[in-house]
């Protein structure tokens, strides 16, 4: 009798580990309750400094705004604090408050844009950060094969992965911050602290030594992922069994 009971509970543990183990493999499902990006970047991990840029600016509540009230859609670009840490010493304290929603903004599509959608975009894409439409802070995609790069004429940056996409809302992890021509090119540049005989030359845009660092977040994020799903699949054995 008493093994009977005892079946059940098991073949369910085996069965709850074996969906949470598929699960984790598949894309971040969609949080319950309106899009929030804040929280979609933080369940990624990685992103604080793109997340305090995007709270200081206003511009997370501003496209939690947006999202709730167009149908267009909205496409992100999240660098990593691994291409924060990467930026020239100074660069964005080196900005104005203004300066800085525009650097947030030039990460923003106001379109939803499918992976599969960068092969055929036509360029030069607007950007939140040019909302006037007379080519102000344009983004150009280049592709090979399922490669994507975002040039922006000052450095390039390549489409590491999609952390989020729900047909209106596509987030992408980029392996640089994008540096809009606007704010970093020669002309204009603000020129942060050193090296003023270098500062007409372009911003550095050193590759964070290969995709390794990328490898591991997405790593990392995989496996918490997994030790939450065991978590889920514990709890609800226990409670079956209760
Ligand atoms: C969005 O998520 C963040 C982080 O989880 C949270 O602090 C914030 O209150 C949320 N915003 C809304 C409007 O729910
Ligand atoms: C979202 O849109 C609905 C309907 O337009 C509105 O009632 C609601 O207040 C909006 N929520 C937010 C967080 O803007
Ligand atoms: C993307 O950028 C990387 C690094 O700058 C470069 O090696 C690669 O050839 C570029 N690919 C495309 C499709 O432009
Ligand atoms: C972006 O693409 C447009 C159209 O092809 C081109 O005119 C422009 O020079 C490109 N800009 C950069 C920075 O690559």
């Amino acid at each position: 009798m008493r093994k009977q009971l005892l079946s059940p509970s098991i073949v369910f543990l085996v069965f709850s580990l074996y969906c949470s183990l598929s699960l984790a493999q598949t894309p971040a499902p969609a949080p319950a309750g309106p899009t929030n990006v804040t929280a979609i970047l933080e369940k990624a991990g990685q992103f604080t400094t793109f997340i305090r840029l995007l709270k200081s600016t206003q511009e997370a509540d501003q496209i939690n705004t947006q999202l709730n009230n167009s149908n267009q859609g909205l496409t992100i670009f999240a660098p990593p604090d691994n291409a924060f840490a990467n930026l020239k010493a100074g660069s964005l304290n080196s900005l104005s408050d203004q300066e800085k929603v525009q650097l947030v903004q030039f990460h923003i599509l106001p379109t939803f844009i499918s992976m599969s959608n960068f092969q055929t975009v036509s360029n030069p894409l607007r950007t939140q950060a040019g909302d006037s439409a007379n080519g102000e802070f344009p983004l150009n995609v280049t592709t090979s094969g399922n490669q994507v790069n975002i040039t922006t004429g000052v450095n390039t940056g390549t489409v590491a992965n999609s952390i989020y996409t729900d047909g209106q809302l596509a987030v992408y992890q980029v392996d640089q911050v994008l540096l809009p021509l606007q704010l970093f090119g020669s002309s204009s540049a603000p020129a942060p602290a050193p090296a003023p005989a270098e500062a007409g030359k372009d911003v550095p845009a050193k590759a964070p030594a290969g995709g390794s660092k990328e490898d591991a977040s997405v790593d990392a994020s995989a496996a918490s992922t997994m030790a939450f799903s065991f978590s889920i699949a514990f709890i609800a054995a226990m409670s079956w069994k209760l």
